[in-house]
């Protein structure tokens, strides 16, 4: 293992499952210190306990990210366990399916402050460590709905959107002081937003076999195929990477097709 994060310390929200997880679960593997932060008290004190119980380092602090106090305290609560702040990665996000119409004013605000105002609170309460390293990352999670609309889910994609639109913003703001913000934005990942979301359908296997036409690599992401692109812009392999998105979805933005499954080459391919 190479260890590409060895002496960094990283806050992670939404790291008590899905792609959060993964990244907590790789970050200390390539041998970070990790903050886990998540309103899932018990699943996130399983997450800790799991990275400890493999040598890594890993601290839960419970956190809403709709609160800008609760945000504070979780990444200071990190700093006072670990000393410093090199990462920041806000992968926390939630997902309602409803038209817009169906939409209460409260719902509209409580999705875009988890997915979106949590952004503006790491980065507020995290600069003052963050700056007092030569480099430091911030990783936004996007989505394949920071491009183009998906049915159904007009809020979440607004909120998405602007991720990217605020990573951007961040990366021209901050370079000044050495961090490097970017976007990954990843397509269909089997996680449990995903599998909740599908159980909305009437069929939920039939409603993933007909999105997953749409993808050239005919498969769902694993949380782990998303964590590594979050590493990759986490450390100096990126180095000279900013303001940028990463797409990581199997090809998914790339095809016009509606069924990719159908595009095949000739059979008597050299
Ligand atoms: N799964 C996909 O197909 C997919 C695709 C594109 C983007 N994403 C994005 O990836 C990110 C992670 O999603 P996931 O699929 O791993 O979902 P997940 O539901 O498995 O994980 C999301 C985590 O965020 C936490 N969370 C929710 N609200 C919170 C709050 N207010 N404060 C703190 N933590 C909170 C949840 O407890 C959970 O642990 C999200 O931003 C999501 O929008 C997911």
């Amino acid at each position: 293992m190479s260890r590409r994060l060895e002496g960094q310390t990283a806050w992670i929200s939404g790291a008590a499952s899905g792609i959060g997880e993964a990244t907590a679960r790789l970050f200390a593997e390539e041998g970070a210190r990790v903050g886990l932060a998540d309103v899932h008290a018990e699943r996130g004190g399983e997450v800790e306990r799991a990275i400890r119980g493999s040598g890594g380092e890993a601290l839960f602090v419970p956190c809403d990210v709709a609160s800008e106090e609760s945000v504070r305290a979780a990444i200071e609560g990190t700093v006072r366990r670990f000393g410093g702040l090199q990462i920041v990665v806000n992968c926390a996000g939630v997902v309602h399916g409803r038209l817009l119409h169906e939409y209460d004013a409260e719902e509209w605000d409580r999705l875009m402050a988890v997915n979106v105002r949590s952004i503006f609170f790491s980065m507020k309460h995290a600069l003052a460590y963050l700056r007092s390293n030569e480099r430091s990352y911030m990783v936004n999670i996007g989505s394949i709905s920071s491009f183009v609309g998906q049915a159904g889910t007009p809020a979440y994609t607004a909120s998405k959107f602007a991720v990217l639109g605020l990573s951007r913003s961040i990366a021209l703001d901050y370079a000044a002081i050495g961090l490097r913000c970017n976007c990954v934005c990843p397509g269909i990942t089997d996680t449990p937003m995903l599998r909740h979301h599908l159980h909305a359908t009437a069929d939920p296997a039939a409603t993933l076999t007909t999105r997953l036409h749409r993808v050239p690599m005919g498969r769902a992401l694993t949380p782990d195929d998303i964590a590594r692109s979050v590493l990759y812009l986490s450390c100096e392999d990126s180095a000279g990477v900013t303001g940028t998105s990463l797409t990581v979805d199997g090809g998914y933005l790339a095809a016009a097709e509606w069924e990719t499954s159908k595009v095949t080459l000739p059979s008597d391919l050299p």
